[in-house]
């Protein structure tokens, strides 16, 4: 599915029969993540009611600039500030004519001049409305102007006739819209990532954990997917859904994990530990459950392989990413552990603190690499995890042509 997460979509629904697909547009958009607000013009509220866009946005419908009481919530201008895109579906051609001409004489039109934000049209019309030398003329100025023209696609047309004109399906609009926002910054390049938490068996019934909810790891995983990358991802238990795209090895032990990793690491790339792997594990499993016979019980615990040492280690080791989770003298103690382990990069964060870390949905790094580093966040873990994977192949891309 495409990835819209936290993206502030401002859709303008225009007088075309095909507003009443838009309707669906809005539930695929908030499906894949996206953050929806729906601007109606007049003709578009004869084929729609607002009322329609409010229940599937769950946000207040726009439609007029005149009105004091709309503008003092929300004005032309903050809509044109807040959106990261501007998505005209449908567009009529009267719409088309009007942006072109840089008309702004109703909200819609009005907030494609004042905003910033990248505007794409998603053309629907009777096939020889299409083909006109006005609309044709119109849609030139248009991408002249750098806006984005989704379609149309062709087929039966709501007119009875047959031919160019009808507006592309909603998910095809997804699609197109999430293409606006993926840069293929690591087009081709195989990812392996190791997230989550590793689990050692005590005896049948009992284990040794940690807390990690494995957040972070999968919103890396899903962001090197969505910029273009070959994803694979070892996860140790968690219960979150695999990010598209990306194929999943499910582990338990770290002994597993770092089966699973040294079977890949050779093809990878680029390397991400951001597992949260348990340093121990029981020297002797028991074959049957423990009874509770005396007060105190003491467990033989044995270190257990450090994968991403391990990986780091080979002859000729991907661009190996480490993750460092500390309570104090985060820098100190993760620059320590970069040098120690030969890593290439590593990503450190608080942990402890409320609001970041474990089970979280923020975060904050602080990344280090040989002779720089920046500071990410505090944002959502996905957010995060994007900046991450921008600089992750910054670095690597940097290596590669030296
Ligand atoms: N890591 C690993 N295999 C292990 C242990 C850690 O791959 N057996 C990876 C983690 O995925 C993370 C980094 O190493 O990327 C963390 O380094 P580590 O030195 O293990 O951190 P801590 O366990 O926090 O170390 P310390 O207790 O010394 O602070």
């Amino acid at each position: 599915m495409a990835d819209l997460q936290g993206r502030r979509i401002l859709l303008g629904v225009t007088g075309g029969i095909a507003a009443y697909k838009s309707a669906d547009l809005v539930r695929r958009l908030k499906d894949a993540g996206a953050d929806v607000r729906v601007v109606m013009t007049r003709g578009a509220m004869e084929f729609v009611r607002p009322l329609t866009f409010q229940a599937v946005s769950g946000q207040p419908v726009h439609d007029s600039l005149l009105d004091p009481q709309a503008e003092a919530a929300m004005g032309h201008i903050e809509l044109a500030r807040w959106a990261d895109v501007v998505l005209l579906a449908p567009a009529t051609a009267d719409a088309l004519a009007r942006v072109a001409h840089g008309l702004a004489d109703d909200l819609l039109t009005t907030i494609c001049l004042a905003t910033e934000a990248p505007l794409a049209v998603a053309p629907a019309m009777n096939r020889v409305m299409w083909a006109h030398r006005a609309t044709q003329d119109n849609l030139a100025v248009l991408r002249r102007r750098g806006v984005h023209v989704f379609g149309p696609g062709a087929g039966d047309q709501a007119c009875g006739e047959v031919g160019a004109g009808r507006m592309l399906e909603p998910m095809e609009l997804v699609q197109a819209v999430a293409g606006l926002f993926s840069e293929p910054l690591l087009q081709g390049v195989s990812v392996l990532i190791t997230a989550g938490p590793t689990r050692e068996p005590i005896d049948p019934v009992r284990y040794i954990t940690n807390r990690s909810s494995g957040k972070m790891g999968f919103a890396v995983a899903q962001a090197a997917a969505a910029a273009g990358a070959r994803v694979s991802l070892v996860a140790g238990p968690c219960a979150l859904p695999t990010p598209p795209g990306v194929e999943r090895v499910d582990v338990e032990t770290a002994q597993e994990m770092l089966d699973a990793v040294t079977a890949r690491a050779g093809e990878a790339q680029i390397f991400v530990a951001s597992a949260a792997v348990a340093d121990y594990r029981l020297a002797q499993v028991a074959a049957s459950k423990l009874k509770k016979s005396r007060d105190i019980m003491h467990l033989e615990l044995v270190r257990n392989p450090d994968i991403l040492g391990t990986v780091a280690g080979m002859p000729n080791p991907p661009f190996t990413v480490g993750f460092a989770a500390e309570t104090d003298n985060m820098r100190a103690y993760a620059e320590d552990k970069r040098r120690g382990k030969g890593l290439d990069m590593i990503a450190a964060n608080w942990v402890g603190r409320p609001g970041t870390g474990f089970d979280a949905d923020e975060n904050a790094l602080e990344v280090l690499w040989e002779g720089g580093g920046a500071s990410l966040g505090p944002a959502g873990k996905l957010q995060v995890a994007r900046e991450l994977i921008r600089l992750v192949a910054q670095r690597y891309h940097d290596r590669v042509q030296v």
